[in-house]
This record gives structure tokens, sequence and C-alpha cells, in this order.
């Protein structure tokens, strides 16, 4: 049977589940494939850390060019996650004729038009299935099962740090604080926090299904985006009580003016299917126009799942080094840019707490400032005085235009009786 050479390129957590992987399901890959997959390099900066797995130390290196300029190498997985040098190696490699399998969301995000670009002038492909919802196949359902449709809609939850730290908050009642340092024990938040909480990390995987859904390259900087850092137990009690929980959702949409791409905390009704998605757990709903809709759940990070997913890219980078044909099916869109929609045009319900001195007067000025953005109030809660009189005035709106609302937030964190910004959370109904 014919060997396939791989090189690795990063071995952290997810390259020594590779490694794993390969070994212990060998027999049934070379079965399924038609020829044997072999690590038969890995480049890492540190080689001597025990990885609780045995290779054999002539394939140990430092150097990654031992693997670029290798000629024998046929797929290179790079899994360093270096914002630095990952663009680079991936270049090398699919000049030199390699396949790339890469779990890089925020490279493929950031820099994914001009690599993709270079894979098709090189003939060769970069398999991304790591870099979106981990061990879940979303990246072949797209590109593959769903491809006869036309995708309408994308929800995600697909950080696992911040839906757990929702989850925590929202089930057990813990601060976010506490929520949070248990999430970084999970191992799944990034080095840099701030991408997981601020909702970058979302973002970067959005940018990469929706370019795949959607038929045009996303511009990350044109996504909006919004983390968690604002919600407090407060609000996780109040749209508890009017029937909604808090999610970090990644929203892809087709509109008549374009796709609305969106990252922000949520509200979706306790019957919404991703309202039950809790802890470190990834999903996925997607809506086609013929496939209807779908729900796709799993771990969203971790050494097995991540490696399952990169081992997937790797028979299907395989079976094109075996047949010759490098052209991989419903590959991402780079030729042209996808159309967004205006941001200002989207409409939504909203949720908003206002902290706002308890004196006659206040929720009438509040009122009058939303009512002539237009914005129809369909319910407000104000619970009772509380120290140095500082109450949250709680509203619910009905529709209304995102341009509208975000002029009211203004007008309305300028009154003299509003302490602290306005928070509100869009519905996702
Ligand atoms: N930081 C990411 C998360 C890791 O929390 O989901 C997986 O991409």
């Amino acid at each position: 049977m014919k060997k396939i050479k791989i090189g690795l390129i990063g071995w952290g957590t997810v390259g020594t589940g590779v490694v794993k992987l390969l070994r212990r399901n060998s027999a049934l890959i070379s079965r399924r494939l038609g020829a044997h997959l072999v690590i038969s390099r890995i480049a890492d900066l540190d080689i001597k850390r025990d990885r609780g797995v045995k290779v054999s130390p002539s394939i140990l290196t430092r150097d990654p060019s031992l693997i670029l300029n290798d000629p024998g190498i046929d797929i290179v997985i790079e899994l360093t996650g270096d914002p630095a040098r990952s663009g680079d190696f991936i270049l090398q490699a699919l000049r030199g004729g390699k396949q790339v399998v890469t779990a890089n969301k925020a490279l493929l995000a950031e820099s994914g038009k001009m690599l993709f670009k270079e894979a098709e002038k090189n003939n060769r492909g970069i398999f991304f299935e790591a870099a979106v919802g981990g061990g879940i196949p979303i990246i072949k359902a797209i590109r593959e099962g769903l491809e006869a449709n036309k995708i309408t809609s994308i929800l995600g939850i697909i950080n696992g740090t911040t839906n757990y730290i929702l989850s925590r908050m929202t089930e057990d009642g813990i601060s976010f604080k506490a929520a949070l340092s248990e999430a970084q024990k999970s191992g799944y938040a990034e080095k840099d926090l701030s991408l997981d909480l601020e909702g970058i990390d979302s973002a970067h995987k959005l940018v990469l299904l929706a370019s795949l859904a959607f038929g045009g390259w996303a511009d990350l900087n044109k996504v909006s985006v919004e983390g968690i850092t604002n919600i407090s137990a407060e609000d996780i009690a109040y749209t508890a009580g009017l029937g909604f929980t808090i999610k970090l959702l990644a929203i892809g949409k087709q509109t008549g003016a374009g796709a609305d791409l969106r990252v922000h905390p949520t509200l979706i009704s306790h019957r919404h299917l991703l309202s039950s998605v809790n802890g470190v757990f990834n999903a996925i709903y997607l809506e086609g126009n013929y496939s209807d809709q779908q729900l796709f759940q799993g771990k969203g990070a971790g050494e097995g799942p991540t490696a399952s997913a990169v081992a997937a890219d790797l028979i299907e980078a395989g079976e094109n080094v075996l047949s010759g044909d490098y052209l991989v099916p419903g590959k991402i869109s780079v030729e042209k840019d996808l159309k967004l929609a205006p941001k200002g045009e989207i409409e939504c319900r909203h949720y908003i707490r206002i902290p706002a001195v308890d004196q006659p007067g206040v929720l009438a000025r509040i009122a009058n400032i939303l009512g002539a953005g237009n914005i129809s109030i369909a319910s407000v809660i104000q619970s009772g005085r509380r120290k140095r009189g500082i109450v949250p005035v709680i509203l619910m709106t009905h529709k209304s235009r995102e341009e509208a609302m975000e002029k009211a937030l203004k007008r309305i964190s300028q009154l003299a009786e509003v302490k602290s910004p306005p928070l509100r959370i869009r519905v996702e109904d």
C-alpha cells in the first residue's frame, strides 16, 4: 500500500491528538483511504516535553524548513497558531506543491483571501475543518452535504469559552469572574483571552462559515462584533424571567440587501434549539432552501475532537494526492467579495437595561427618546428602590432598526439621570 508522508508543524495539544489518532485508527484509515498516512517529520520549538505519546526522536526537529523543503512530504499540517510565522509556513508549503491542513481560524479569517488564491494558483488545497466547531464536521457539511442548497441562515455558538461562562452563570448562578476562571481551566480559552470574551474568535469562524456558505469572501473588518463582558447576573435573571436565554451567537443571514454578519450576545427563546447547547459545547444551526433547518452540535475544541477534524482533512487531502486531482469540492469563494447588508437597516427586538436615578419623570424622558426614534416599547420592568437610588429600568422593544436604536441609546446615555451606559441585547426571533 502506498505511503503518504505528512509533516506536522506545531506539536501542541491538537498535534499530539493527531499523532495519537493516526496511530490508534491507523488500520481503519488505511483501509478507507487505500494508503497509509505517515507522519514523517514533526517540527516544534519544544521537542523535549513529554506529550504522552512515543515518537522516534529521529523525526523531531526544531526547523520547519526540513518539512517545507522535503519533496517527499505531500501534506503539511500547520498547527502552530503563530500569528507571525504560520502564514509563511502555509505559503511555502503550497508553493512547494504540498496540500495544507490547518486549524488556524484567525489567520484564515484575516488572510484567507490571499492564502486560498495562492492555493488555487498552485493547484493545491487548504483544508480547515478544525478551524470551526472543533470536531463538528460543519465545513464538510456545507461544502458537500448541503452543496445543492442556497443557505439562508447560520446561527452559531462557536466559542466554547464564552458558552461555558454564560451557561454557568445561567444554570448555577455563579459570577462572571468565577465562571471565567473555571472556563480557563477547561483549556479551551485562547492565549489572548480577549479573542474569546470580545467575540473576535467567533467572528473569525463566522467569516469562514459565511464565505463558504454565501458564495463570496466575507471581510472580517465589516463584521459587527460585541463580546459578553457587559453581561451581568442581573441581565441573565431578568431575561430568563421573560423566557429567554443569553447566548453569544455568530449570525449570518442572507437578506435582500446583502449578507448580515454579526457576533453579539443574543436573546433566544427557551424553546429555540440552541438554548439547550450548554457548557463548552458548540452548535451551528443552518437553514437551507431545500435542507430546511438543521442543527450540528459537538465539542468545539480539545485534543480528541479537533484531531478528528484534522484527520478527516488529512484523509481528503490524501485522496487528492492519490488521484492527482487537487480540486477541492465546494471550495471557499475568494474571487468576489460577499455583498454585506447595510448595518443600520437590520431590524430586531431589543432588551435594554438602563441604570437610572430613581426619580419622577425619568421613565417618561427615556420613553420620549425611544418614541422619537420610532422605537415602540413592548414592556417595562422597574424594580424597587436601591442603595444610592440607582435602579435598572428594563425595557423590551418591538422590532426596531439598528440605526434608530443606536441613536436612541446614545441620547439615553446622555440623560443626567442615567449614570452608566445602557446595555442592550438583541433578540433573535
Ligand atoms: N477558544 C476557542 C473556544 C477554542 O473557546 O471555543 C476553539 O476554537
